[in-house]
């Protein structure tokens, strides 16, 4: 006779039980909304203390077990003090969204299911969700029906996955061997505007920091394709294999936009992958009046979009698209028993860098299905707009405007007799009213100004203004 087994009650302070829950969740909904409502009306930017904080953070040695509502109510202290604030409506900053709500609720969903989406037999409706949304976003960039891709973690990541791509393609021994199967040493090629994750990318990949062609520009912040064509004939002469061309729509300073139809004309020629790396700007697919300004990306063979930037999802959320579904299977192959499905096409695992996957898609299914592309349409548009606004103020003001973008970036120097650049960034930073960021454009340093958050109101804009006139 077996004794009867006994286990210990489940961790309360992990698991809950279902009226705790409610109490708390209801009771951090009503505080985060209160924290930013707190958010808009204060400092853009941490005023908490370092060294306070590590002293707090110096009495949690985990021992004692501690109530969950009062480490929430810490916790929301320390992120309201504690971080430049992209969910204020003056952080005219990098490319970090305010987050959309509906993206917020897709992580608590998402948080809550916790669905494995490396296979699709654990998961079939987030994987169903996922490759529908990525379907529907490939067609908006006017690309094959078959198309296919997934989403990722980061830009960067998009973008690895086209450069390990490109070099599978253009090289079948590549798997098995690496770049030594070339030829003779391999090169990609973007714009000295590129996003400088390049560099990490071409290291990671195996190819070489060396590898990377940052060609120059135009004078207005694209990439020259004489400059393209001739730095692709040089290395041809020396053996160096060319692999991939990766022109940026919508770059990182000055949100300009490489001739597209170009680089594809250029890299059909001579048979190297078109990737675009529309990682910010590819949300301009979204609008009737913008779409036009990527003519050309509907023949890329891989296009990054991060609905992290400007769709406004909570991060990470990048999106990997491609023509050729059947590299991503070569490249991401492998077998594995345990695993419940190998649906060569479909599951994650088998076409992706990663293996546990969390439920990214989900944040843009329902960002997407809550505003349609026409309500989106009014986001972008509405950011472009604001950044006009923006343009005319500073104007009037003497400012000069250094890019010519239809984009939300606008890269500006101040009138003569302002302090510098870096001075007026510094100034404007501590003085909490906004957030701007330094930045070169063709060589020049300029303050960059860019249109992030979905409800910057035209008060904002011109306490922007002030806040940069009061720097004079
Ligand atoms: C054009 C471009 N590509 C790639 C990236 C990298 O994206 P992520 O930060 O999601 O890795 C960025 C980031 O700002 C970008 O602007």
């Amino acid at each position: 006779m077996s004794a009867k087994a006994i286990l210990p009650a489940p961790a309360p302070a992990l698991f809950p039980d279902r009226a705790t829950r409610t109490r708390i969740e209801d009771r951090l909904t009503r505080d985060l909304a209160d924290a930013g409502e707190r958010i808009g009306q204060g400092s853009v930017m941490p005023t908490l203390d370092r060294a306070a904080l590590r002293e707090e953070l110096a009495r949690f040695d985990f021992e004692a077990p501690q109530p969950l509502d009062e480490l929430l109510s810490w916790t929301l202290g320390k992120l309201e003090h504690g971080v430049v604030h992209m969910n204020h409506p003056r952080y005219f900053g990098l490319f970090n969204p305010a987050a959309n709500f509906p993206s917020q609720c897709a992580d608590r969903i998402a948080g809550s299911f916790n669905p494995q989406l490396a296979s699709s037999g654990s998961s079939p409706a987030p994987v169903e969700i996922e490759a529908h949304v990525i379907r529907a976003m490939a067609r908006r960039a006017g690309m094959p029906e078959d198309s296919a891709g997934h989403f990722t973690t980061s830009g960067s990541e998009a973008n690895y996955t086209a450069l390990v791509c490109a070099l599978t393609r253009a090289e079948p021994r590549f798997d098995a061997e690496g770049a030594r199967a070339f030829a003779g040493p391999v090169a990609m090629y973007t714009s000295r505007e590129c996003q400088p994750a390049w560099f990490k990318i071409v290291h990671q990949a195996g190819i070489g920091r060396d590898a990377l062609r940052l060609v120059g520009t135009d004078g207005h912040g694209r990439m020259d394709m004489a400059a393209l064509s001739k730095a692709i004939e040089a290395d041809r002469v020396r053996g160096i294999v060319p692999v991939l061309i990766s022109p940026t729509a919508g770059t990182t300073g000055a949100g300009m936009i490489d001739p597209l139809s170009e680089c594809a004309r250029i890299a059909r020629e001579r048979g190297i992958w078109y990737h675009v790396d529309a990682a910010w700007g590819g949300a301009a697919l979204v609008s009737q009046k913008l779409r036009g300004l990527l003519a050309g990306i509907e023949l890329a063979d891989s296009v990054t979009i991060d609905a992290h930037k400007w769709f406004a999802t909570t991060m990470g959320c990048g999106m990997f698209i491609t023509r050729h579904p059947q590299v991503l299977s070569d490249v991401f192959r492998v077998s594995a028993e345990f695993m419940p499905s190998s649906v060569t096409q479909l599951d994650p695992y088998l076409n992706t860098v990663q293996w546990s996957r969390r439920f990214l898609g989900l944040r843009l299914f329902l960002s997407l299905a809550a505003a349609g592309w026409s309500g989106y349409a009014v986001h972008v548009e509405r950011a472009a707009q604001v950044t006009e606004l923006v343009k005319e103020r500073l104007a009037a003001c003497g400012w000069t405007v250094a890019n010519d973008s239809r984009l939300a970036v606008l890269c500006v120097t101040p009138p003569a007799g302002y302090p510098a650049i870096r001075d007026i960034a510094r100034r404007v930073l501590e003085s909490g009213r906004a957030w701007v960021a330094v930045s070169k454009y063709e060589g020049r340093e300029v303050l960059r100004v860019c249109v992030t958050h979905g409800e910057t109101s035209i008060a904002d804009v011109d306490e922007l203004v002030a806040a940069l006139e009061a720097t004079a």
